[in-house]
């Protein structure tokens, strides 16, 4: 089996029986914030996009380029289509020129032609990336691989009962905004992007030793950021709360929790996996690349420059009457949410800052009033503090998913009072009729059916499964005097009181065992 590697989380498989492209993204997503780290798009695209089959694990935009989908790779190929709630993903590739469809069950494997066999797993919490993630299993031959991908499923046993995995591929490093977009002081920001660093290698120790692959591939991330307003973001300054550790910061600490079989893929390196060996040929020294990185990100955003510009100068629609149409929108989704609507519990407001960059118009998404108004001086839960002219953009292409756009973007600033709140970003992800319905109705169906059964974890009597996205805390809960962290997402308990630390709600049930 033969994987050549195509930046981020993209990769070509390339098999006697068939060759299967996953996530092809090299366009700037997320308002032009992300790129791709290293830069991919001086690779042979006109060649790699001839496939049989194309993989695209979910929507979000660091895994769906359209507008590359659409330019280089073969519509011949046939989507291998993960099992999703909504028809989102099919109905967005068939809108681009795919015709041909595999929809694959989840956990379920099927054999293609010439003996090439795929599984994907798909995850469907409304937490989990646009409504749905996924990882993709392939063997051919004897060789088994796994595209885990940034999906993070509770384990991955379903993976290792199907024999010994060869080559796992896993997200290693930060894709998010947390904590750099929020309005604190410097120190405590670098103490929870610390915290946030430590348990992201944390989760991916625990998955790599849920597997024990032969060989263990670190993908998906970190993006790089091009603009100058973004730029702080590149893990370039030796700041240790930076969230966007690179490949080569990942082979560094694995190999000090005794990781010997890292394998690092730059855009253009070609492993080819047997059941014994991994033999890798790169289109540059590895760790020269690595230490000239300042000066590789410096080269990119020069020439990067025009295409962010570019994008700067789309984003204006000064006809749009912001509040009227977040009105038109937001109101109907809010008079039909009930368990997302009750779980943010707050009024959410929202500081536009106009064009001339002072003058801000404040409008409160008011979830308990069920209303859209200006703001009118009261306490709120979340506020965010974004350009005007980046709603405008997102109500003009009546965009359903602000976290996969705006929020994603780092664009923007936040502050908060209480506890992280995943109902506020559940909500604007499912700005669509369709979207909300879904996540109302599995909040309904989980919050209702709580785990039952109970485990002992130390001094500890607990529920087995963990009120946040019910992960086994038989593998991922860790003791330490009366408080249990569960490694997946790395969200905190207090064990007397079953009190969740990290978010509103979640209690977890909990009592001394005798
Ligand atoms: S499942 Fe997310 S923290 Fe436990």
């Amino acid at each position: 089996m033969r994987i050549t590697g195509t930046g981020h989380a993209s990769m070509r498989i390339d098999t006697a029986a068939g060759s299967i492209l996953c996530d092809p993204w090299v366009n700037p997503a997320y308002f032009a914030s992300w790129f791709p780290f290293p830069d991919n798009s001086l690779l042979d695209w006109e060649s790699l996009g001839q496939v049989d089959y194309l993989y695209v694990s979910h929507l979000h935009r660091d895994h769906f380029d359209a507008a590359h989908l659409t330019r280089f790779v073969s519509k011949k190929a046939t989507v291998l289509l993960p099992e999703y709630p909504t028809s989102e993903l099919e109905d967005e590739l068939r809108e681009l020129g795919f015709t041909s469809f595999i929809e694959t069950k989840t956990n379920e494997v099927v054999e293609l032609d010439g003996g090439l066999k795929v599984m994907i797993q798909a995850l469907t919490s409304p937490t989990d990336g646009p409504i749905g993630d996924s990882s993709l299993w392939v063997e051919y031959d004897g060789v088994r691989l796994l595209n885990q991908n940034d999906a993070r499923p509770s384990d991955l046993s379903t993976f290792a009962e199907l024999g010994h995995v060869h080559a796992h591929m896993l997200q290693f490093s930060g894709a998010i905004w947390y904590p750099m977009v929020y309005e604190l002081p410097q120190a405590a920001k670098t103490a929870f992007g610390k915290q946030k660093r430590d348990r992201q290698f944390d989760r991916t120790w625990r998955y790599i030793d849920d597997l024990k692959a032969s060989h263990v591939f670190p993908i998906a991330g970190p993006p790089c950021f091009l603009d100058d307003e973004l730029w702080q973001f590149n893990d370039v300054f030796g700041d240790e709360g930076n969230i966007f550790p690179d490949q080569s910061v990942f082979m560094r600490e694995y190999a000090k929790v005794g990781g010997t079989n890292g394998v690092v893929l730059l855009p253009g390196s070609v492993a080819e996996v047997t059941a014994d060996s991994c033999t890798t040929t790169h289109p540059t020294d590895v760790d020269e690349f690595f230490a000239n990185k300042k000066a590789h990100l410096e080269e990119m955003r020069e020439r990067k420059r025009p295409i962010i510009e570019a994008e700067k100068a789309s984003w204006r629609h000064p006809e749009i009457d912001v509040l009227k149409e977040m009105k038109r929108v937001i109101e109907p989704l809010l008079d039909e949410s009930l368990y997302l609507a009750k779980g943010v519990g707050g009024p959410v407001r929202f500081d536009l800052v106009g064009y001339d960059g002072e003058s801000v118009e404040s409008i409160v998404v008011d979830f308990p009033g069920k209303q859209v108004r200006p703001y009118g001086d009261e306490k709120v839960r979340y506020r965010f503090r974004t350009e005007r002219a980046l709603v405008e953009h997102l109500l003009f292409i009546d965009e359903v998913d602000w976290v996969n756009s705006l929020f994603l973007s780092c664009r923007f600033s936040a502050a908060r009072i209480g506890q992280y709140n995943e109902f506020v970003y559940a909500f604007f992800k499912c700005l669509s009729e369709e979207r909300l319905q879904y996540a109302e109705g599995w909040y309904d169906e989980h919050l209702k059916n709580a785990d039952k059964e109970d485990i002992r974890l130390g001094d500890w009597v607990v529920q087995r499964r963990c009120p946040h996205l019910k992960a086994d805390l038989t593998r991922f809960g860790i003791v330490e005097g009366n408080q249990l962290t569960c490694q997946l997402h790395g969200w905190r308990f207090d064990l007397s009181s079953g009190r969740c630390l990290t978010s509103v709600g979640h209690e977890i049930r909990a009592h001394r065992a005798e």
